[in-house]
């Protein structure tokens, strides 16, 4: 079992722009031979903050969406906030909010041998590193730069760095960094 971040950021390492708008991303369309089927088939639980929850919501879930789907995510799903915000019909959502260590646990009673999938954002799955539950970070780094928006991982990792595992490149846009994280400090 495995806790991974698994994203897609901009070169300058921003994962939406300021107006949390992912078009920047979503100009690529769907990646041929990406690596997505293969982690979401090892994934058995998903976290992720309020913000990426509400980017679903108005962007997939509500009648007004401009791509309105099902909710595509068989795993039950944690979603951190202090407000209350609304359900998806049919998906196994959990809201919770406060110290992640707590949640951790209850996501790994469900997951089996599967991984937890960390969707973001940045902060949330630096409050995961901070308590050492952080292993890997999966990053698809699109030929894009931002200026600004929402970070990648605003914590400072530097000794020990994070262990390159593998670096792979998909077309002529993304390059994809798996590395693991160093637990002895
Ligand atoms: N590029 C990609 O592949 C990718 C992947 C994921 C997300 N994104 C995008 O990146 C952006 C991320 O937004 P973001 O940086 O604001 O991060 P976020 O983690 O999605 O949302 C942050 C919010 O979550 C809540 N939260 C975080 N930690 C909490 C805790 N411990 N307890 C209770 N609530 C907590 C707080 O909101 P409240 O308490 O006010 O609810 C906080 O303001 C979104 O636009 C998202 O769509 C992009």
């Amino acid at each position: 079992m495995k806790t991974q971040y698994y994203t897609a950021s901009s070169l300058d390492g921003f994962i939406a722009d300021e107006e949390n708008s992912l078009s920047w991303l979503l100009q690529f369309g769907e990646l041929e031979d990406s690596s997505y089927s293969g982690f979401i088939s090892s994934v058995g639980a998903i976290a992720m903050g309020s913000t990426t929850y509400e980017w679903i919501l108005t962007h997939q879930i509500n009648e007004q969406a401009q791509h309105q789907q099902r909710w595509v995510y068989e795993q039950p799903t944690w979603v951190f906030t202090t407000r209350v915000l609304p359900t998806v019909e049919g998906a196994d959502i959990r809201f919770v909010k406060g110290d992640v260590r707590s949640v951790h646990q209850e996501m790994i009673e469900v997951v089996g041998n599967k991984n937890i999938w960390l969707m973001g954002g940045g902060d949330l799955v630096g409050q995961f590193h901070d308590h050492g539950l952080l292993d890997e970070v999966i990053v698809q780094i699109a030929s894009v730069t931002l200026g600004s928006g929402a970070s990648l991982l605003p914590r400072k990792i530097v000794t020990p760095p994070l262990k390159l595992l593998s670096a792979k490149v998909y077309g002529n846009a993304f390059a994809e960094l798996h590395y693991e994280v160093s637990r002895s400090r």
